[in-house]
């Protein structure tokens, strides 16, 4: 017998940024698609769709993670962070990303960004070991790299 599984819309509550945004969204539609097509924050962006590339990266209650694999149901009732917050949080992150002149055509940027400020969170001091454990998951295609981990110790530096 032919059987088709159908996804049900329902209504749900996103909070982003500590603002609460109302959605209508299918149970399993990608957090990323509801950020950005839903409630219309497009800082973060669409890279691999497979969880490999790291440009989705969000923070759901604190902690980064693809927002292409996660479902929008498991971030219902819980703070999700995107890119659009850090100028108030980490600014200084932003400002060592602009004197540097981290970015080449800034796609990955956003994602980089959120893991970067998710390490500092957690270790405002981190070693050359630790920011490379922490961004190994951040593909970029322009090979930025090298600014990257600079701009993070000099906005470890700056924080002090
Ligand atoms: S777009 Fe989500 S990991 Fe690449
Ligand atoms: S700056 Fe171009 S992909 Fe990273």
């Amino acid at each position: 017998m032919f059987t088709k599984s159908i996804s049900k819309f329902l209504m749900m509550v996103l909070t982003i940024n500590n603002k609460n945004y109302d959605i209508e969204a299918t149970t399993d539609m990608p957090l990323l698609w509801a950020i950005r097509d839903l409630v219309g924050l497009t800082g973060t962006k669409y890279g691999c769709g497979k969880g490999l590339c790291g440009a989705c990266t969000v923070w759901l209650d604190g902690e980064p993670i693809r927002s292409c694999q996660v479902p929008v149901l498991v971030a219902i009732g819980k703070n999700i962070t995107t890119i659009e917050s850090l100028e108030t949080t980490f600014s200084h992150l932003q400002k060592a990303w602009e004197d540097l002149n981290v970015p080449q055509c800034g796609y990955c940027q956003p994602g980089q960004l959120m893991s970067a400020a998710a390490l500092l969170k957690h270790n405002p001091n981190p070693s050359d070991e630790a920011i490379n454990n922490a961004m190994s998951g951040n593909i970029c295609r322009c090979g930025t790299y090298k600014r990257i981990k600079q701009a993070i110790k000099m906005a470890a530096i700056n924080a002090k």
